[in-house]
């Protein structure tokens, strides 16, 4: 049983998507292959589906991956599934996309895999391809991440560095948070 699985009880854990990472993709063109790293119940990857992307959603939890599949079938979206370990996955040249949302928290027990994880994509995913990383800005998350694309050697543009809030809600105990979060955006040249 995978650690999400017991959280995943609750349906839309997360609850919406971030505004601007929706409101990012809506504009951007062209439309293409997308894979969602630590997918989750498919919060992200079900709405970028819905806007028109080819999505591969990839999380070790059966229990979001049967969410968000359910969803995908019921709405007939280009939506595909995995259940799998992020790590394990190497095919990024298929993807003109890379998005990891609150999947990297670089605490001292992961830095070294997940910098090199992003490392890995950085190199791996081709020409004009996209990285995109929603990640806590707090402590020195935001400058791990940054320098951690820099260090790789790839030639990239920095397309968006947004500032976010994610509000989150217990809906039971009406618990409530407010955290921030940077959205970061790069392409390889
Ligand atoms: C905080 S949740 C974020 C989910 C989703 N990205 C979102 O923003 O709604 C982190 C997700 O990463 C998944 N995850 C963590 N480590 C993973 C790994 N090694 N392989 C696959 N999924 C992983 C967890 O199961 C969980 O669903």
């Amino acid at each position: 049983m995978a650690d999400y699985d017991k959280y995943y009880e609750t349906e839309d854990l997360f609850g919406e998507p971030f505004s601007e990472l929706i409101g990012y993709f809506k504009q951007f063109e062209p439309k293409g292959n997308l894979i969602d790293l630590g997918c989750g119940q498919g919060r992200d990857s079900i709405s970028l589906a819905r806007l028109g992307y080819n999505v591969t959603g990839i999380d070790n939890s059966q229990v979001g991956i049967d969410q968000m599949i359910s969803i995908s079938e019921r709405e007939g979206l280009k939506l595909t599934g995995l259940v799998g370990d992020v790590y394990a996955f190497d095919n990024y040249q298929d993807f003109d996309i890379v998005l990891l949302d609150s999947m990297l928290h670089f605490e001292k027990r992961d830095l070294k895999r997940e910098t090199d994880l992003i490392d890995k994509i950085a190199k791996r995913i081709n020409k004009n391809g996209l990285i995109c990383i929603c990640i806590q800005d707090t402590g020195k998350k935001v400058k791990i991440l940054k320098d951690t694309i820099d260090n790789s050697g790839i030639d990239y543009e920095v397309l968006n560095d947004t500032p976010l809030v994610y509000n989150y809600e217990d809906k039971e105990s009406g618990y409530k948070s407010e955290t921030k979060y940077c959205m970061y955006i790069v392409k390889k040249k």
